[in-house]
């Protein structure tokens, strides 16, 4: 499964790969109905992951090799095996222990229909009924993910009370921050009343559901929180980051999370989401600047995600893999896995020259693709379940990496005295994408990452908050400047581009696996160059939009 002391026998590589931080998914006590975000014991170490002594063994390490460590928090809801909900079961209808949670009678003549029309967002009724300790059909209570994840009641003063203390807990352990987990859960709207226009479909989770998400409310938790993070800083001097994974589709109301005294970041999903597509990438980065001027956190993946790889990779649906249907064919030859890879690299590099932090995902610096073809037994993902197997989950993006080509111990990931499958099995090609090929191979997708993150230590411009995006581009070419050195093409197209300025200066980084005209980007490419002076940018200030961040 992998557990803390693996992490620590990994941070070298980390150090080596050049991250500043590291965010580590729940591993508390939990049966893992979800991956962990079930949790049972916010202040324990779950046994198959280790101990706490082992967890203050890694803060330890990790912070002896300058990686911070961010811990996730979950608190919009808690575990069918949290004691609290234990009680509540046992303490009946109207009890104060109900009400830490959402317990509702049901609606009908029996009870037995859900007390309003919310639906799971794994799919299914956000609703499931329980019996009471006498034995009888019992009142229902509101899960927004799995049946086994009861939300919290936020109102109830003895769940904020939880989780500072579970803050508290993690802090005087040494953690640097936290991401929070759907930040704009929490609250509800009193009440609780239909949603006025729930998904119907059985199947399909209800990700937008407007007296689910989003109530003001919620800031005061994240005002509390903030503040409860910079009292230990001003006892120590040291920062406290708080992230927040914020699934709101409107940017404004994303927003509304990073204001003064809330939470530092949210993490910026349309750049996940986006088709590898210059004008695409155009709006999803002016629009982010222009709501988040103190900081964006860009991400292309995470453990929710298909990996990069495979989104960019076309498909016979979408035969060119932009996403916009213009029906333009692939080059002859070419293979579309290939094109996957080349365009999730030209997108990790986009996003590496961007201003503000990135976040990345285990194993998007190997170039891993999605694994879509995992055997239905082995699936362990609540999504995949809840939906009666038409939504495939998210057990694709979390298949173990492959440390070696060696396929002993599933390639590294496990003890050598191993003899049980790894948790999720890995495919036979990942041989040929092993970390420890790559770490010798100066191509690598593994060395293209080291190169641009140590690149974006040491270059000034890198580290300014100004980003010039430039207008004047041909179709298909991306181009943007860092402070007054730095100039970054991408080009979203099958063929190759002229540079806009014939002397776009030193190429200091390319996407591309094999040495090409300094004046061209090849397709499916991100180049950066250093120049000398402004006036070798890719285009006058006069046509650029310049936003400060
Ligand atoms: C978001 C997490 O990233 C995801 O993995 C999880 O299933 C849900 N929140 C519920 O906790």
């Amino acid at each position: 499964m992998g557990d803390l002391a693996g992490v620590v026998g990994k941070l070298p590589y980390l150090a080596g790969l050049g991250v500043d931080g590291l965010w580590l998914n729940p591993f508390y006590a939990s049966p893992g109905h979800d991956h962990g975000y079930d949790v049972a014991d916010h202040c324990a170490v779950d046994p198959a992951y280790g101990s706490l002594e082992g967890f203050d063994e890694l803060v330890a390490t990790a912070h002896g090799h300058g990686i911070r460590v961010i811990l996730d928090v979950v608190p919009n809801h808690a575990s069918i095996a949290h004691p609290w909900f234990a009680a509540a079961l046992a303490a009946g209808p109207g009890s104060p222990q109900r009400g830490r949670f959402h317990f509702a009678d049901g609606q009908g003549p029996d009870g037995n229909e859900p007390p309003n029309n919310w639906r799971s967002i794994f799919g299914g009724p956000a609703w499931t009924r329980i019996s009471e300790p006498d034995g009888t059909p019992g009142q229902w209570y509101l899960h927004t993910f799995a049946a086994e994840q009861p939300d919290w009641n936020w109102t109830h003063a003895d769940v904020p009370a939880l989780f500072e203390r579970v803050l508290s807990f993690w802090l005087d352990r040494g953690v640097d921050g936290f991401r929070v987990d759907v930040a704009q859960g929490l609250h509800k709207l009193a009440g609780l009343p239909d949603h006025p226009d729930a998904w119907a479909d059985e199947a399909t989770g209800d990700p937008v559901n407007p007296n689910a998400w989003n109530q003001p409310a919620v800031h005061q938790v994240w005002r509390s929180w903030r503040r409860l993070v910079e009292d230990y800083t001003a006892r120590d001097g040291r920062d406290r980051l708080l992230i927040g994974e914020v699934g709101l589709t409107d940017p404004a109301a994303v927003a509304d999370y990073t204001r003064p005294g809330e939470l530092h970041h949210t993490f910026c999903f349309p750049f996940a989401h986006a088709t590898f597509d210059a004008d695409t990438y155009r709006h999803v980065i002016t629009t982010a600047l222009a709501h988040h001027p103190d900081g964006v956190a860009w991400v292309a993946n995470n453990h929710d995600l298909p990996r990069a790889v495979t989104r960019h990779t076309p498909t016979p649906r979408d035969r060119d893999g932009d996403g916009d249907g213009d029906g333009e064919e692939l080059p002859a030859g070419a293979d579309p896995a290939q094109i996957g890879l080349a365009r999730a690299r030209a997108a990790a590099a986009l996003m590496l020259a961007l201003p503000g932090a990135v976040y990345l995902y285990q194993g998007e610096e190997l170039g891993l693709p999605d694994v879509a073809d995992l055997p239905v037994t082995v699936l362990k993902d609540p999504m995949y379940h809840r939906s009666g197997g038409t939504r495939p989950g998210r057990d694709g993006c979390r298949v173990p990496l492959p440390w070696t080509t060696s396929p002993d111990h599933h390639h590294g990931f496990s003890p050598p005295a191993t003899t049980t499958p790894a948790w999720l099995p890995q495919p036979p090609t990942w041989a040929d994408l092993a970390a420890d090929t790559q770490h010798h191979t100066t191509t690598s997708t593994l060395n293209l990452y080291r190169q641009a993150l140590a690149l974006r230590r040491t270059i000034p411009d890198l580290a300014t908050t100004t980003l010039t995006l430039h207008t004047d581009t041909p179709p298909g070419l991306l181009a943007l400047s860092r402070g007054t050195h730095l100039t970054t093409y991408t080009n979203t197209t099958h063929h190759p581009i002229p540079t806009p300025h014939p002397h776009p200066g030193q190429p200091i980084l390319t996407t591309h696996p094999t040495p090409h005209p300094t004046d061209t980007i090849p397709p499916n490419t991100t180049v950066w160059y250093h120049h000398d002076t402004p006036a070798d940018a890719a285009s006058t200030a006069d046509d650029a939009v310049t936003e400060a961040i």
